[in-house]
């Protein structure tokens, strides 16, 4: 018999695929050696085999490899969805091919720009802010959702908190390009009646505009990723009543990846006092040091206060 634990993990599996199905998502390319380990338990210790979801007359079956790569699925401990006891199982990194992870990349992008899953965002958006970066990233940033500056620019963390972020990335060593900066919310959250000023996204839109987000982390499968302010925590670990300052500075789990949470740059602006610059530093020092990346003296000693 195959163990619970597999068959909880391919249920999960299961399910994912399902779920990616109703959103329109055509076919699943597999390597090789990412099915056989999907399949080899129940082969070698149980008659059932996993059922494979039935693809609508519309669409291609989900069954076969393609050339073409919509979507990969990787190992199935990481497309165990959000909600799933397996999702603490580190996704192994090396199982997209890089040509494959830029088509199904792309072919998500083009998917997330046309969604009128929130008609009203859709109606007010300018444009659909997808994320920027390099979809290998080891480092993924997520922030809330796109504010004016990025509504109009169609790329996160272009305005004044995003020149901050910029600030931070750098004094860690990285470029922009070099990592990826994604938000929970893809469209503006709008603000009907007012002329300026942003609102948080909703429990609904949240909920909604998901999917996307871990379609992305499932593709990047970054070592690290930092949440950025409450509503990034919120987006991925769910509703918690611990607040931002009791959670920052420890790592988090999210599906097996490390999660650090730390104050959203916005906060940073907001509130100028050295001592909260030196938590985020902090923060982005444990990040470096868990992505092995090496660090000089002078930046251990950002933001500390003359003696
Ligand atoms: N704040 C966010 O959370 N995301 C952005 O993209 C810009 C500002």
């Amino acid at each position: 018999m195959a163990s619970a634990a597999y068959r909880q993990l391919l249920d999960a599996t299961i399910r994912h695929l399902e779920s990616l199905q109703a959103q329109g998502v055509g076919f699943v390319p597999l390597k090789r050696d990412s099915l056989a380990a999907l399949i080899a338990p129940v082969r070698t210790s149980s008659p059932a085999m996993p059922r494979t979801p039935t693809p609508p007359a519309d669409r291609p079956s989900t069954s076969a490899p393609r050339a073409a790569a919509p979507v990969c699925v990787k190992s199935p401990a990481s497309v165990a969805p959000a909600a799933s006891p397996v999702r603490n199982v580190m996704p192994a990194r090396s199982v997209l091919d890089p040509k494959a992870r830029r088509a199904a990349f792309e072919e998500l992008r083009q998917r997330a720009l046309v969604c009128t899953r929130c008609p009203n965002l859709a109606a007010s958006r300018t444009q659909v802010v997808f994320g920027v970066g390099n979809p290998e990233a080891e480092l993924l940033f997520i922030g809330e959702a796109p504010g004016a500056d990025e509504d109009l620019q169609g790329e996160p963390f272009v305005g004044a908190a995003g020149q901050l972020l910029t600030k931070i990335i750098l004094a860690m060593g990285f470029t922009r390009d070099q990592i990826y900066i994604a938000n929970i919310l893809k469209c503006r959250p709008d603000t009907p009646g007012q002329t300026s000023g942003n609102r948080k996204p909703t429990p609904q839109e949240m909920a909604t505009c998901i999917p996307y987000l871990e379609e992305q982390i499932d593709l990047i499968q970054p070592r690290v990723m930092v949440a950025l302010g409450a509503t990034a925590i919120e987006g991925l670990i769910g509703k918690t009543e611990t607040g931002v300052t009791r959670l920052r500075g420890s790592w988090l789990d999210y599906r097996g990846i490390p999660l650090m949470p730390t104050y959203h740059p916005a906060y940073l602006l907001r509130n100028q006092s050295l001592s909260i610059k030196r938590l985020v530093w902090e923060d982005m020092l444990l990040v470096l040091e868990r992505l092995g990346q090496p660090i000089t003296p002078k930046q251990r000693g950002f933001f500390l206060k003359p003696a």
